[in-house]
């Protein structure tokens, strides 16, 4: 398939959150660009979230995909099944690995992230698995079923999710966690320690500041050896060290790639006809810096940012972070992004709902609730910048977040 610019299609390599949301962004736009996303997997777009949640939690598969086909093929969205080989930008044509071709009018790059893997001995070993994909979640469920000791290794979203699950449905599971806490790189050290006790009152236990010096078996996995020489039964390890950017097929013609692939405020790689959007993409943070956030809630804003553009429209980038994560009964909601440097928090409401507010030179940054979905939605809004606030006002003991934004926007 190739095409002059004239006729040829806005090609979206990546069918993950930001893909499919660039093109569903672009039809709602009033766009009627032929579009074709391109994807290694089989099938339509679906969503992640609950490939280390509901997924693993029980046998009925949870509807993963967006649309089903046919809401393609009546929006005139081609979905090819194929690889993203090489880009020829001189040419303005997609190299797929099926050896054909694809003309572009703009590439739209949403290549997301591959799970960081490991190379310690025994990597090799069947029964270590990462969580990424639809059929990587179908392997875990699998083998969760038989399973009888689990060792997760890294404790972040992925890693405490799926330690969750594994606990939830019997097996004995052991987290071990090279950091010295849980999910250092996303939350405070309050909720760390909130989340660890929570896993280890239901029997989870929680190995932080350590790391796996070897995977022992035969053919199959059987034990993991810690630095410390301790040695964990294991018939299933889960590995959610991370991930990194996938940013080959930019960086091999020539777009500047650091921390992912670099984009502008309008997410413009520094090929003007190359765009690229979600978890792969750099940007600029407003701060000198540049950013990169893994979240379907970033894949989403920025899809939106970029398919106005696409469309002839200018809309600006100014979407408020946020994330979530479910462990056992506990529902955790960021919103905002906690800075390098210590913060100013307040904490409110009880032991088990609770929010904690962090400020930083007396404005608010970000708001971490457990359970407390009242207050994360109105914590979005607050530091959209619809009203402000300061820590002295938020340890009134009448204080309430949702009282806030009401009484200063209202
Ligand atoms: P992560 O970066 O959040 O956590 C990885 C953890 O593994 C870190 O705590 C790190 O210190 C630890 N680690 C790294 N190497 C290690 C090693 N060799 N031994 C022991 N620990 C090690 O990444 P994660 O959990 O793998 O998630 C992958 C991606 O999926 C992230 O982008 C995450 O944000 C996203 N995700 C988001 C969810 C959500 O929003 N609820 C749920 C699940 C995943």
């Amino acid at each position: 398939m190739t095409g002059t610019p004239g006729t040829a299609p806005v090609v979206i390599v990546g069918g993950g959150h930001a893909g499919f949301h660039v093109a569903l962004f672009l039809r709602e736009e009033g766009s009627d660009v032929p579009i074709v996303l391109v994807d290694r997997l089989d099938g339509p777009p679906v969503q992640r979230p609950p490939l280390s949640k509901a997924m693993l939690l029980s046998d009925t598969e949870p509807r993963l995909e967006f649309r089903k086909p046919e809401f393609y093929a009546a929006r005139g969205i081609t979905l090819l099944r194929d690889t993203a080989a090489r880009i020829d930008r001189d040419r303005r044509v997609v190299r797929l690995g099926s050896g054909g071709s694809l003309g572009y009018r703009e590439l739209v790059l949403a290549t997301g992230c591959r799970a960081r893997e490991t190379t310690v001995p025994g990597s090799g070993l069947a029964g270590i698995r990462v969580l990424r994909v639809p059929d990587d979640a179908r392997a875990v469920r699998d083998a969760l079923a038989a399973a009888r000791d689990v060792v997760v290794v890294g404790g972040g979203f992925i890693g405490l999710e799926a330690a969750a699950a594994a606990r939830r449905r019997g097996c004995a599971v052991t987290v071990v966690e090279s950091l010295p806490r849980v999910m250092q790189r996303v939350v405070s050290a309050g909720i760390s320690g909130h989340f660890r006790a929570l896993h280890e009152a239901q029997g989870v236990h929680v190995r932080t500041g350590t790391t796996v010096r070897a995977f022992r078996g035969d053919t199959r996995v059987r034990q993991v050896e810690l630095a410390d020489g301790t040695r964990i039964p294991a018939d299933l390890v889960v590995l959610g060290i991370g991930v990194e950017p996938e940013a080959g097929l930019a960086r091999e013609c020539g777009l500047a790639v650091g921390d992912g692939v670099e984009v502008d405020g309008a997410l413009r790689t520094s090929d003007p006809l190359i765009s690229a959007v979600g978890d792969c993409a750099s940007f600029p943070a407003g701060d000198g810096r540049r950013r990169r956030l893994e979240s379907v809630q970033n894949a989403a804003d920025q899809a939106r940012v970029l398919a106005a553009r696409l469309a002839g429209r200018t809309v600006p980038f100014d979407a408020v972070p946020w994330f979530w994560t479910e462990q056992f009964s506990a529902k955790l909601q960021i919103a905002g992004l906690l800075p390098d440097r210590e913060t100013e928090t307040v904490r409110l409401a009880g032991d088990d709902a609770f929010s904690v507010l962090h400020f930083h030179r007396g404005r608010l940054v970000a708001v971490e609730s457990v359970n407390r979905p009242v207050d994360h939605v109105a914590a979005r809004r607050l530091l959209a910048g619809e009203a402000r606030l300061s820590p002295d006002d938020a340890r009134d003991p009448q204080f309430r977040l949702s009282d806030a934004v009401a009484a200063r926007t209202g």
